[in-house]
């Protein structure tokens, strides 16, 4: 018998999404409706369009993670929904839908930061983490890096100043012709390109900070492009040099802060951990310094609510972020869940 069963909403972007996790980590159920479809003929993510699709789905889907785990109102112990950061319309249907549940059926409410639930989901189904880490989240709107001595604990290492890592990989597929979202199917052209691809330029600070920066990146395949009609076979090889420069950027960071900051662990989350040469570098660079590596598989690294049930049935054991007075916001970073 589980102790705690908790529902979790995931609603900040363009995935709608509800799950069911038993006792902080055990999926019983995950579902996820993409709005791909919707967005696809934009090129991106168009907000409001978003908020309608999230309104109209997230009923549907607590029904099916219901039935899918054969579970009633009546089993649920508390409630949990990202409420920041990401699109605010986005979120607030998320947050809105939550709180008329957690009203109707008298259940706590825990607010989730999406950032922290991406790098929770390494817990799902799996044992814990142990600490001190270092947490990396790489997704559609951020890229950063955290020293963590434990849940709810981040001191910020470095971030990207621009673009996010997937925004890069999205942008790059659209002026390459290659349709949304870009991340997989730029992955997927680069497999059919010869096996070590030439790089780009890697990006320097001047001040020798580790942040991420992709807009050189970007500009460097633009050049590459402009005015040319490319063959097939010349956009895999772009598409390959392009990831093999932006993976390497993540791999220097990596090693650069496994070997100053000595964690235990490497957690990894968000969408662009998806990708397959991303995981073979963090394997290899987490070997190298004996550090246990910990990347959830590819559906819980893309937005998903286990991790957002998962992270909230922690939140609602110790009492943080637990409240109906949870509001939406735009912008949230992982530093401030300590204040
Ligand atoms: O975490 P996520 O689902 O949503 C945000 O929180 O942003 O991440 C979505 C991002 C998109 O930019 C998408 O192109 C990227 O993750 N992505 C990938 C791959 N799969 C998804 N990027 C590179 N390679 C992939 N296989
Ligand atoms: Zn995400």
């Amino acid at each position: 018998m589980a102790e705690s069963i908790v529902m979790g909403f995931e609603s900040s972007c363009d995935e709608t999404a509800v799950a069911l996790v038993a006792d902080g980590r055990l999926v019983l159920s995950s579902q996820v409706a993409s709005q791909n479809d919707l967005h696809q003929r934009y090129g991106g993510v168009v907000p409001e369009v978003a908020s309608r699709r999230h309104l109209e789905v997230l009923p549907i889907l607590v029904g099916q993670a219901l039935r899918s785990a054969g579970l009633g109102f009546k089993d649920l112990t508390g409630l949990a929904v990202t409420s920041e950061p990401g699109l605010i319309g986005a979120l607030l249907t998320g947050v809105s839908f939550a709180k008329g549940l957690a009203l109707r059926l008298a259940l706590p409410l825990a607010a989730v930061n999406h950032l922290e639930a991406h790098l929770y989901a390494s817990e799902l189904d799996r044992e814990p983490v142990e600490f001190p880490a270092v947490g990396m989240v790489v997704s559609g709107g951020h890229t950063e890096m955290h020293a963590m001595s434990g849940w709810g604990n981040y001191r910020l290492l470095c971030a990207t100043r621009d673009d996010a890592m997937g925004e890069a990989f999205d942008k790059v597929a659209k002026l390459l012709g290659l349709g949304y979202p870009g991340g997989p199917i730029l992955e997927q052209q680069a497999r059919s390109a010869p096996a070590s691809p030439e790089r780009f330029p890697m990006t320097r600070f001047k001040d020798r900070s580790l942040d991420f920066s992709f807009s050189g990146l970007k500009t460097a395949v633009l050049n590459s492009v402009k005015g040319r009609v490319l063959r097939e076979a010349e956009v895999a090889s772009l598409c390959a040099k392009f990831q093999a420069t932006a993976v390497e950027e993540v791999r220097v960071r990596v090693r650069g802060l496994l070997m100053s900051v000595k964690p235990k662990s490497l957690v990894v989350g968000g969408g662009v951990a998806c990708n397959g040469p991303l995981r073979q570098a963090l394997l290899e660079e987490a070997a190298a310094f004996k550090v246990v590596l910990r990347i959830p598989p590819p559906v819980y690294c893309a937005d998903n609510a286990a991790m957002v049930a998962g992270l909230g049935a922690r939140m609602l054991e110790t009492g943080r972020g637990v409240g109906l007075s949870a509001s939406a916001r735009p912008s949230g970073s992982l530093e401030a869940l300590r204040l």
